[in-house]
């Protein structure tokens, strides 16, 4: 069977649609000599069987090599300049209890973004000096828990919210540690929803300068700095920046640290204000599909290294400790979703012209859909797909994954090829879903989100368990 005329230009026609692309994979995920996918020895007939379908799959082994991989490469980049890196996992790309306990057993720290996500760390007895809480709209509750807790960080998101901090602080009777969220005016180049440093968004404190009616120039990040630096109240730990998510090119990150460091080298010379801590965020690319091609982190890592080792020298500062903000790194290539398909359809999409072939495009429709993956409906995100119960030898044909939503952009998987034989009960697994899924999940159409079974050491578990008929109920008072 040809290529089709609808795959899109950076799709291949595969020798053999049963093979892994180890950059989209857990790397104990492979498939057996019978034809299986397994996961650390577990089949995934196992797996569909036991717990239902669809599942988030998650392997412990890679979360925890990656969680380290970021660890030990930004600490040996950034040994000689500050001594190491502080990385904060971002919960909000996958968090649960026992997560957050790996998290902290690799020695890394916990970025949240919510009172909820605080809930969980505390749950799961992350020290609160390991601790951070964003949001550009945190709630006084939110604020209130940080405070009593004795998080490590607050990163204050505008000047009204650090006028909260301070009034908050004095109400509790504790010094608030606070890091301050700047938007360096950098564009980064991922989905226009998922770029945060670029001005005209909400986040952050802007490091645009503009001029007063009395002539005077100043920015709102310095003002903010200002008025953290006067309060008795706040312990003002440094900078902070985040540009966007999933992105490959380091430029980016290395223009935002050389704007955070000129505007720290400003601060030290118009106000004698020392700025101790740097944050440069998250937003690492991951492979989704062939297209994606992520750079090594050590690489990453040196570059930025060079980047802040240089602004460094020229500005004449000393080092600030640096720290980072990974997410979908950690979790996303950990984790796949299994379906099982339902329905398989081929519509014509093109009249064909006299003597041409038609158009046509193949829809699998599995038990999942927007509800546990909306990021191609929401970024337009591509993924790829494999069978997975069993190899087979039958011709790959362009395919689309739907889910079972009543909705046409219940996409899970818009362009993948996949063998022609591809029938109701097979297995298909989605790599690449670990972040931003399960997170992002809803009961669009009242479908109960699924189960997050992590396996370790052969053994799966849950670690999120399904929901169930009684959750879906559950809040409706049904009187
Ligand atoms: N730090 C801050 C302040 C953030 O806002 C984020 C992500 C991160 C770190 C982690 O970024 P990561 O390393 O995971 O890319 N739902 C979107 C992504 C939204 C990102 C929100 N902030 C998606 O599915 O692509």
């Amino acid at each position: 069977m040809p290529a089709s005329v609808l795959a899109p230009a950076w799709l291949s026609y595969p020798d053999s649609s049963n093979a892994l692309r180890a950059q989209e994979w857990a790397s104990d995920v492979v498939r057996h000599p019978a034809g299986e996918l397994a996961i650390d020895g577990v089949s995934v007939h196992r797996l569909a069987e036991e717990f239902g379908s669809p599942l988030f799959v998650m392997s412990e082994a890679d979360f925890r090599r990656r969680a380290r991989e970021f660890r030990d490469s930004f600490n040996a980049a950034f040994a000689d300049i500050c001594g190491g890196v502080d990385v904060y996992y971002a919960g909000k790309s996958f968090l649960c209890t026992e997560v957050a306990r790996w998290v902290i057993s690799e020695g890394l720290r916990l970025d949240t973004c919510s009172g909820g996500e605080l809930l969980v760390a505390e749950r799961a007895g992350v020290p609160a000096e390991s601790l951070s809480l964003h949001g550009n709209n945190k709630s006084e509750a939110e604020l209130r828990r940080a405070l009593a807790l004795g998080v490590g960080r607050i990163v204050a998101d505008s000047l009204s919210e650090i006028e909260r901090i301070d009034q908050l602080a004095g109400e509790l009777g504790v010094r608030a540690n606070v890091m301050l969220r700047l938007t360096p005016g950098v564009h980064a180049h991922t989905h226009e929803f998922i770029a945060t440093a670029h001005e005209d968004q909400k986040f952050g404190l802007s490091l645009a300068e503009l001029t007063s009616d009395t002539g005077e120039r100043s920015s709102i990040a310095e003002q903010a700095v200002l008025a953290v630096h006067h309060s008795e109240r706040i312990n003002f730990l440094g900078l902070h920046c985040h540009i966007g998510s999933q992105i490959f090119d380091a430029e980016g990150f290395a223009e935002a640290a050389r704007r955070l460091l000129a505007f720290s080298a400003d601060l030290r010379d118009q106000h004698g204000i020392a700025v101790s801590e740097l944050d440069l965020g998250g937003g690492y690319g991951i492979a989704y599909t062939e297209a994606d091609t992520p750079r090594p982190t050590a690489e990453i890592a040196e570059q930025m290294a060079s980047v802040v080792r240089a602004e460094c020298v020229k500005h004449g500062l000393s080092a600030p400790r640096i720290s980072i903000e990974p997410g979908r790194a950690i979790v996303g290539p950990s984790t796949f979703t299994l379906y099982r398909v339902g329905t398989v359809k081929t519509v014509l999409v093109d009249q064909p012209a006299a003597g041409e072939q038609p158009a046509e495009r193949r829809y699998i429709a599995v038990d999942g859909g927007m509800s546990d993956n909306p990021r191609p409906v929401l970024y337009e995100a591509d993924y790829t797909a494999v069978l997975a119960n069993r190899a087979s030898s039958a011709a790959p044909v362009l395919s689309r994954v739907v889910g079972k939503h009543c909705e046409s952009g219940d996409i899970v998987v818009r362009d993948v090829y996949l063998p022609d034989d591809v029938a109701a009960g097979d297995l298909l697994a989605v790599p690449a879903t670990g972040a931003y899924c399960w997170s992002l999940a809803s009961n669009y159409n009242y479908l109960p989100r699924p189960a997050v079974v992590a396996v370790r050491d052969g053994v799966p578990r849950v670690i999120v368990r399904a929901e169930t008929e009684e959750d879906l109920l559950a809040r409706d008072p049904g009187a």
